[in-house]
Formats: C-alpha cells, structure tokens, sequence
C-alpha cells in the first residue's frame, strides 16, 4: 500500500516555485483529502546554477528529462515549463510510461490537446490542465462538472491577466502602455514573449480551451478571430468612457442554434455588465447556461500563488483517482458537430470613431452610409480635432451584422470627407442584450 504520490515536476519558474510553497506549506490538509502524502521526487529545470527563490534540496534538481518521465519513483509528471516543444514531448513520453500529467500549459492545450487526451485514455492515465485557462479560477471543473446538465449558449471572459493589467492602468491611471507592460512582466504575468499576451494570442488558446468543453465542439485555434490590445489608444479609452463603457480585451463565445462564434478582441463592454468591473489582473468568466441563466466565475487569471492552486488542486484528483482506481475515465470527448456563424450570422453594437472634415454635410453623408447598410445609430459625439479643422465622430451603432459594419467601413474609408477610420471595435452587454 502506497504511503505517498511521487511527483515528477517540470519547471520552477513562476508556477513551478508556487507549486513547491504550496506542496510544503499546506502538506498536512493535501494529506487529509487524499489519505497520501505528496512528495517532489524530481524537478527538471534548464539551469542548474540560478539561484531560486524557495528552499529545496539541490539533490533532487536535474536538468535530465529521463529522470522525470522514465523513472520508476514518478507517479505524476506536474508540467510547467511551458511552450509547444519539448513539454509535448516529455507529456507524451510519461503518458507512454504510464503516468499521469497535470499541466498549466494553454499553448499546448489548445494546439495539441486532442492527441494528448487519446493517448491518455488509450493509457488509462489522467490529464488535467485547470491552470492553463484564468489560472487561480476553477472554471475548467465548472464547465465540465458544474453545467453538466446544462446547456451553455455563451462565455465571454477576461482570460488574460496582463493585458487587463495593463488595460486597467492605462483607464484608470492614465498610464503608459510599455510602462505597464514592463511592470506586468516583472510581477511574473506576462508569457516570456508578451506579443502572446498583447497580441491576444493567449486569450485566444484560452477561449479555444473553454469552448471545446462548454460548447462540446473541437474547436480549434484557427477558428478562434483574434485581435490584440495594442493599436488601443487612451482617446478609445477616454470616449468609451464617456459614453459608459470600459474597453477590455474579451473572449466571446456565443452559440445560436448550434452556430458557434468564438473571438478575441478589445471590446466595449457596458459598465452595467459585471465584466467591466473586473480590473488588474484578475480574471472573469461570464457563463450563460439556458437553464441556470447568468453565472460569472472570478479571481486571479495568473502569478505564483494563484495558479498553483489549480495546480496542486489537479494533484489532488489525481490522487484521489489512484485511490479510487478510476485514473482515464472521466474525460468526455467533443460530440456536437462543429458549425461556425458567418460575418452574416455575427451580430453585435459596434464603436466606430472617425476623423473627418468639419462641414457642412458630413454628418448627413455618415448617417445616408450607415443607414445604406442597415447600421442604425445608438449614440453619437462630436469632438474639435486637430485645433477644429476637422472633428472626430464617434459613433455606438445598434446590433448590425459583421458583414454590414465591414461594408460601413469599406465605404467611410473611400469617402474624401472621412480622413480617417481610426477604431472599429466590437460593444458587448448593453440593454439590448
Ligand atoms: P517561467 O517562470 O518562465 O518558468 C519556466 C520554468 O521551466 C523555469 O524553471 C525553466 O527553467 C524551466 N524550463 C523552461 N524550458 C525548459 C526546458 N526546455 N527544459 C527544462 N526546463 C525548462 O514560466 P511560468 O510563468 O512558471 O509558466 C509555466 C507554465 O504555466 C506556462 O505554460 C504558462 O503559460 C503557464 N501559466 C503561467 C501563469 C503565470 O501566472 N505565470 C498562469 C497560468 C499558466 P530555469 O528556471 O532553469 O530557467
Ligand atoms: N500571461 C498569462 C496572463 C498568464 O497574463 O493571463 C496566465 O495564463
């Protein structure tokens, strides 16, 4: 009879610094839920000379991955290295030598996840990747377990913590966005190549991940749309504001009649939605179930402490799997076929700001172009640019189809008066809702 679980850990970055402190400072209650102790066996790092911040016996550092996936003293390989290659590797390896994984890697979830779920069901090993989406946010066990008998049409979540950071400070603050993307990577949020995080790339993973398991469709990273935060200026901030919005970088993933639209984009959302008070680093996810109605999960998207807790949490099912000897069962595959809405299916509010010439005229010529297209105006505000020659229009459309708004632009871009479309972005949890 086992007296203890071996832990094979991969990397003692951020995550894996947490999930040591989190090992060792709560052991005895891990002990008490599980009826095991928890012990790091191993722990696989790329330089064995730089200094770490946590007390650990140097005997078990190794920079050797066969000491982690190949031995015979590793139950569970804990997998926070991050990236596509070599971690798919070295999970794929452990899986084949018959160990289970627990993983806060979202790249190789939503890129990779798939094959890795196979082999670990033809393997009767477990995989568990709850850190990998709204780190400290148990949103994965959630959706999987907690909606189980619902059925989910929509989430829209702020899954990345150092863009809303960022996002935060710049509305808040006023602050400048390459101070506060540098502060974000210093406090251990922000991914090594933060163009993942502002870029929304990261997002994207995420939302691939949660609507793979809230809507049970595979879907891929290439169907997500995504867009970053970086072309968002604090004029866009200031007029969102104005007209009672914060802009955030937002997941949506929407189903109508089994049509499935999943996106990443700054968004205005409506101060009246309780997204727009999540700030900093924290993460939220809005999950509309048809019969449960509005729901919202929220907490720390990412940073030491808080994304070992999902780590260490998936430890412990594994744990109590072992005991149960029910380790590779519980994952359900998608079942629901893949449909995706069109630019005519995909409607929403949208912000349109425009540089134009002020005269007479131009406001009638705006108004004949969106109403040509089926677009009707919610609110409008004019503003004095550049010392008065010209204004600046800024527009909240009503609910239009994607392919409407497009052609709205198309034709504002090939117009003389409109010098400009500075910013087209997408309106979120208004009235009409
Ligand atoms: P990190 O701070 O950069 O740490 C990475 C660790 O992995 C380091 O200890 C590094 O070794 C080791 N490593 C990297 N490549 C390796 C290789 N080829 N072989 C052996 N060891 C290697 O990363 P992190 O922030 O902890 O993130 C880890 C994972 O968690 C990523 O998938 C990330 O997306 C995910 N995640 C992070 C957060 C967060 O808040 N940071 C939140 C949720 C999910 P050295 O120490 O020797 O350099
Ligand atoms: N870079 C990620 C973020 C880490 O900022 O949300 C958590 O996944």
């Amino acid at each position: 009879m086992k007296s203890s679980v071996r832990v094979g850990l991969m990397g003692l970055g951020t995550v894996g610094t947490g999930v040591v402190r989190l090992v060792q400072g709560h052991q005895n209650d891990l002990q008490k839920q599980t009826g095991l102790s928890i012990e790091i066996k191993k722990v696989l790092v790329q330089d064995l000379d730089k200094e770490r911040s946590i007390s650990i016996d140097k005997e078990l550092i190794t920079t050797d991955p066969l000491d982690l996936v190949a031995s015979d003293d590793v139950d569970v390989i804990v997998e926070v290295i991050g990236g596509i290659n070599p971690a798919k590797q070295y999970i794929l390896d452990a899986l084949d030598n018959g160990k289970h994984i627990v993983t806060a890697n979202k790249d190789l979830m939503a890129l990779h996840g798939a094959e890795i779920l196979k082999k670990a069901e033809e393997k009767g090993c477990d995989v568990f990747y709850e850190a990998s989406v709204a780190g400290g946010i148990p949103i994965l066990r959630a959706l999987v377990e907690g909606f189980a008998s619902d059925r989910i049409t929509q989430m829209m979540g702020i899954v990345n913590g150092t863009t809303n950071y960022i996002m935060t400070k710049m509305s808040q603050e006023g602050a400048d966005y390459n101070e506060v993307l540098k502060e974000a990577q210093q406090l251990g949020y922000a991914e090594s190549d933060p163009t993942a995080d502002v870029e929304g790339h990261d997002a994207a993973r995420k939302m691939a991940i949660l609507s793979t398991l809230g809507f049970h469709v595979d879907m891929s990273l290439e169907d997500v749309d995504c867009k970053g935060i970086s072309q968002v200026t604090s004029e866009d901030i200031s007029y969102a504001k104005k007209l009672g919005y914060e802009i955030k970088l937002l997941g949506i993933a929407k189903r109508d009649d089994n049509l499935i639209e999943v996106s990443v984009q700054p968004t205005l959302i409506s101060r009246k939605h309780p997204l727009a008070s999540v700030n900093g680093v924290f993460n939220a996810v809005y999950v509309y179930g048809e019969a449960v109605g509005e729901t919202m999960f929220y907490g720390p998207g990412a940073g030491e402490l808080p994304t070992a807790t999902a780590v260490v949490s998936d430890l412990v099912t594994v744990v109590k799997n072992m005991k149960l000897g029910v380790n590779g069962r519980g994952s359900v595959a998608p079942y629901m076929e893949k449909r995706l809405k069109n630019d005519e299916q995909i409607i929403s509010k949208y912000y349109l700001r425009l540089v134009v010439a002020d005269k007479r005229g131009v406001l009638a010529q705006i108004t004949r172009i969106l109403s040509e297209h089926d677009v009707s105006l919610e609110q409008v505000l004019q503003q004095p640019y550049n010392g008065g020659a010209q204004a600046e229009i800024i527009i909240v459309t009503h609910k239009a189809t994607r392919k409407d708004i497009y052609a709205v632009r198309r034709e504002f871009e090939g117009q003389d008066s409109v010098l400009e479309v500075k910013s087209l972005y997408r309106v979120e949890g208004g009235e009409e809702e």
